[in-house]
């Protein structure tokens, strides 16, 4: 990890919790953005729904201010999945949305509400293309036509698909106003580093975005970090981690123990396109928890949304968000800006911890007064509940006095029975410390 990607990095360490947002094409057969793949759909049967593709309900400003009012501070959409439909209005190919019934640029108008928000935002690439000509397919493991006698003896220009590919990012990042991020998708097999002409496109993107920052799948994805994770990362290396729906169990660091940035990037349900049938979310209870796990561990959380064929982010996901943002309007303190925790995990929850500020996120009523594990009662300068800055009394009394170490809080009155905790979901204290 070098001091360059610290800095540039350090926007996003601060802000903690973005949306990802998976849209395009496959919303149409809502069954998730692989499918071509899945299904082994051929290009010309495919095609179809770009012929269908007629989101009349897009509202982007609808989609920032969701965004916003659920906490978050940044966004991702997809420009480009593997499916090779462009979102963009690309002058190097007519598979885009401009060109379909849509005819919006549905990635600058997602730029310009979001950053109306005051919010970040980023754009996803994919290095895939199912659809693009001289994208390998028979010996590919991820191509819909793998394994397809048609194409076992197709010749290639892999060089054409990868000066088109080049062409489309220099498109979006000299196009389209100042980008916070690019989210690039995914290395496998040898298909990885160079193979991508990462070092070129690299400066090239540089050239235009000084301080983008980039995610680490021009050599690593879901499965293996790249060098980012070394001590010498490569100059394609990105400037974050992207573990896929795992929160790293010790956050992550490179291989002298430094802290890396990086970015759980997780679905709200089991999708990321658009699945109709898919109604396994994960509570808000669930959400905030894992939001909170990151934050103790160094890390981030790009939260997915997959809008449907029409352009709506679906209601589940809306309820959701609504209720994660009540929350984060309240605690938000304890995310923002705020990192591993100096004291180890306590077992009724965990740690936050900005500067002398530890933020105790409380999961489990206690019986009688919570003891601040790991926080000795000298150190405790003034303890409030962050939802509403009410002051809490400190908790020590005749049976906590075999505990001398341990700093303790009432919770209520009477500090010997158990209460039902304010926010079921977690009530967050706020512990400031005497240096
Ligand atoms: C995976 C999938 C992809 C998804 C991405 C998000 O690599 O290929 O569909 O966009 O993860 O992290």
């Amino acid at each position: 990890m070098n001091q360059e990607m610290l800095e540039r990095t350090r926007w996003f360490m601060n802000d903690r919790f973005g949306m990802f947002i998976h849209w395009g094409l496959y919303a149409i057969p809502a069954a998730g953005e692989w499918i071509m793949s899945e299904r082994r759909i051929p290009v010309k049967q495919y095609e179809e729904y770009f012929h269908q593709f007629d989101p009349v309900d897009f509202d982007p400003a609808s989609w920032a201010r969701l965004c916003k009012k659920a906490g978050m501070k940044y966004a991702v959409m997809t420009a480009k999945h593997h499916d090779g439909f462009c979102l963009f209005d690309s002058a190097l190919t007519d598979y885009k949305s401009t060109a379909a019934k849509a005819g919006r640029d549905l990635v600058r108008e997602f730029l310009d509400a979001f950053r109306a928000e005051g919010l970040k935002v980023g754009l996803y690439y994919s290095l895939l293309d199912w659809h693009h000509p001289d994208y390998p397919k028979y010996n590919d493991i991820n191509h819909p036509m793998r394994g397809n006698e048609a194409y076992r003896n197709e010749v290639i220009d892999f060089d054409r698909y990868l000066d088109y590919m080049h062409g489309q990012v220099r498109e979006l990042v000299s196009g389209y106003g100042k980008l916070d991020i690019l989210w690039f998708d995914f290395s496998y097999d040898d298909m990885c580093g160079e193979k991508w002409r990462a070092a070129e496109l690299i400066r090239m993107v540089r050239s235009y975005q000084p301080d983008v920052i980039i995610d680490n799948r021009l050599e690593g994805s879901g499965e293996k970090n790249g060098s980012i994770a070394t001590d010498h990362p490569s100059v394609f290396s990105g400037d974050f981690a992207s573990p896929e729906q795992i929160i790293p169990p010790q956050g992550m660091q490179d291989e002298s123990g430094l802290p890396i940035p990086w970015e759980l990037c997780a679905t709200m349900n089991n999708h990321w396109g658009y699945c109709s049938w898919d109604s396994l979310y994960k509570t808000p209870q669930t959400i905030i928890r894992k939001l909170v796990e990151c934050v103790s561990k160094g890390g981030n959380m790009i939260l997915n949304v997959g809008p449907d064929a029409k352009g709506r982010i679906p209601d589940e996901s809306v309820k959701i968000l609504e209720k994660v943002g009540r929350f984060m309007d309240r605690n938000r303190e304890s995310i923002y800006g705020c990192g591993i925790s100096k004291t180890a995990k306590p077992e009724w929850g965990r740690y936050t911890q900005n500067g002398d500020t530890v933020y105790a996120h409380v999961y489990e009523t206690p019986l009688g007064a919570l003891p601040l594990y790991g926080i000795g009662p000298d150190r405790v300068k003034r303890v409030t509940r962050l939802a509403d800055g009410s002051e809490l009394i400190r908790g020590e009394a005749w049976n906590t006095a075999m505990y001398p170490d341990i700093a303790f809080v009432s919770l209520g009155d009477n500090p010997v029975f158990s209460y039902p905790l304010p926010d079921e979901d977690d009530t967050v204290l706020k512990i400031e410390l005497s240096l």
